[in-house]
């Protein structure tokens, strides 16, 4: 059963591992979340915002866990284990403020926070940085167990759409048709099962021939569907009104809360934060270029929020909706516009299929982070570890999914959180996705950056990633994008600007002080205009 002391599979191409973990990024956060909150901020002017936090903060903390993950050839648990000191100083710290903080909430009768939080700052205080991977592989079971929920509902629509009873006249009628699916256990349910189970295939069959294999097919297949609907889209009569509300530049929509929406989408959307990115980058072979790497799955997970985009809102203003729907867009306007136009259903069941491919591709990495922990650290076999917490994150899922009908169903659930925490805000399902994008992503993609900034080490971190990427990374940044990265004379010994320090300023400084802000005003401690 112990095979972590074998050879470590790896991806057989370059290829393969850019488009898994392109796969990984682009999922529902990009189809379905990406159109409207651009939508809704501003259109063109959000997107140069969010392609500024994404080369802020993203590039720079996906750099950090590519780097953990190849250097350690771990999961996020192992790696974190390997790289750390035997003390660290600020853990201390940072465990002991922790545990004092708990403290001094049980005298306000916060019960629940009070000793959730002595016991995390005694993890802290006992197992150092290590808690940060061990939050991201609790952020794996939190992360999946809801968005299978919403990718089940995505089985549902292709279901639907197939058997023609996607016949909306109105957004209502869509509206109220998608209530009644949502809150009807047996379909919820049904439906996550079965995209779990498509998930546990995937990563049973191992790094290779499962996640691989399955996202050198998926990948094209998702790119060639969205060209399809955008040609579609763009030429019903009318549809250019649309484009024009997508992505004309509107800089009087930009606000404080778009930035800080743009700030935490992008982790999100590039899978950061919980180890995933981590765990792929312990299948990546030492010749291979991380910083291109990095830049091209970054691009590739825009690219395709944007096609998205193009893909929903010429059709949406072409046929004469509103674009503001919010998370409803894709369940109830969209089927709505496509059964006014001529063979809906096929459009309707190609987008509904795009939406579950998104969602599988991302859905295994998420499965894989877990799995990788528990063959690496607790030496299970892949088989075993798949099985048993696929029907574990199931399990865990099926209480998120019935739980948007309301706490009727689940009220034992509702009185213990209550009990624990004194108040709970919105469903189960909610509460997942608050918990693991609002706290656990924040948090960990923090912690990363201060561990590889300040702990590990930049410069232990840089000979990492120089493997493969040295005269990329070391030449003079003018240099490189004026394309004589090669030419000695430009180059010299001094290295000013490169790839290498800029990177180096960014994690230690820059990409933390960006994630503390966003992350104290999403949970409410900073109030900004
Ligand atoms: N990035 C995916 C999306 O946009 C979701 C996702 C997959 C994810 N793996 C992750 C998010 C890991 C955070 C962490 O839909």
């Amino acid at each position: 059963m112990s095979d972590s002391q074998q050879a470590r599979e790896h991806w057989s191409s370059n290829l393969g591992f850019i488009l898994a973990a392109a796969g990984s990024a682009v999922g529902l956060g990009n189809i379905w979340k990406f159109p409207y909150i651009t939508g809704q901020n501003g259109g063109g002017a959000f997107v140069l915002v969010y392609l500024a936090c994404i080369a802020v903060i993203g590039l720079p903390v996906m750099l950090c866990e590519l780097a953990m993950g190849r250097r350690t050839q771990k999961n996020p648990v192992g790696a974190f284990k390997k790289l750390t000191p035997a003390s660290s100083t600020l853990a201390h710290l940072i465990g002991g403020l922790v545990v004092l903080t708990g403290f001094c909430l049980l005298p306000f009768q916060q019960y629940g926070w009070g000793v959730m939080m002595v016991l995390l700052g005694g993890a802290i205080f006992r197992y150092s940085w290590v808690v940060v991977g061990a939050m991201g592989v609790l952020a794996g079971f939190t992360i999946l167990s809801f968005y299978s929920v919403v990718a089940g509902w995505t089985i549902g629509y292709i279901w639907k759409a197939v058997t023609g009873q996607l016949n909306f006249s109105t957004v209502e009628v869509a509206a109220s048709h998608f209530g009644h699916f949502i809150t009807n256990p047996g379909w919820a349910i049904g439906c996550h099962a079965i995209f779990m189970l498509l998930c546990m295939v995937i990563v049973y069959k191992g790094v290779q021939s499962g996640i691989e294999y399955w996202s050198k097919i998926l990948m094209p297949v998702l790119f060639l569907l969205l060209v399809a609907l955008i040609i579609r889209g763009v030429t019903l009569p009318g549809a250019m009104a649309g484009v024009e509300f997508y992505l004309k530049p509107d800089f009087s929509k930009i606000n404080t809360n778009s930035v800080l929406q743009a700030l935490g989408h992008a982790f999100f959307t590039l899978s950061l934060g919980m180890g995933a990115i981590t765990t792929y980058g312990s299948y990546v072979d030492r010749k291979q270029n991380l910083f291109l790497a990095s830049l091209s799955i970054a691009g590739l997970d825009t690219l395709i929020a944007l096609m998205a985009g193009l893909a929903i809102f010429p059709a949406v203003f072409a046929q004469g909706f509103q674009p503001n729907a919010g998370p409803g867009l894709v369940f109830q306007v969209l089927p709505t516009v496509f059964n006014q136009i001529p063979l809906g259903s096929l459009w309707a069941a190609i987008f509904f299929f795009l939406l579950l491919v998104a969602a599988l591709t991302s859905g295994i990495s998420l499965l894989e982070v877990i799995t990788a922990y528990f063959i690496d650290e607790k030496q299970w076999s892949r088989a075993r570890a798949t099985i048993v917490f696929g029907i574990v994150i199931f399990l865990l899922g099926c209480l998120s999914a019935v739980s948007v009908a309301g706490w009727e169903n689940i009220e034992w659930l509702h009185r213990l959180l209550v009990a624990v925490f004194g108040s709970v805000k919105g469903s189960f399902f909610d509460v997942m996705d608050n918990l693991s994008s609002n706290w656990m992503l924040p948090l960990g993609g923090l912690f990363i950056s201060l561990f590889v900034g300040w702990i590990w080490g930049t410069k232990n971190a840089m000979a990492e990633i120089r493997h493969g990427s040295a005269n990329f990374a070391d030449v003079h940044l003018f240099s490189l994008l004026a394309g004589l990265k090669d030419d000695q004379a430009y180059n010299a010994e001094f290295h000013v600007l490169t790839l290498a320090s800029l990177w180096g300023v960014f994690i230690r400084f820059i990409s933390p002080f960006a994630v503390l802000i966003a992350f104290f005003y999403t949970v409410g401690w900073l109030k900004l205009s």
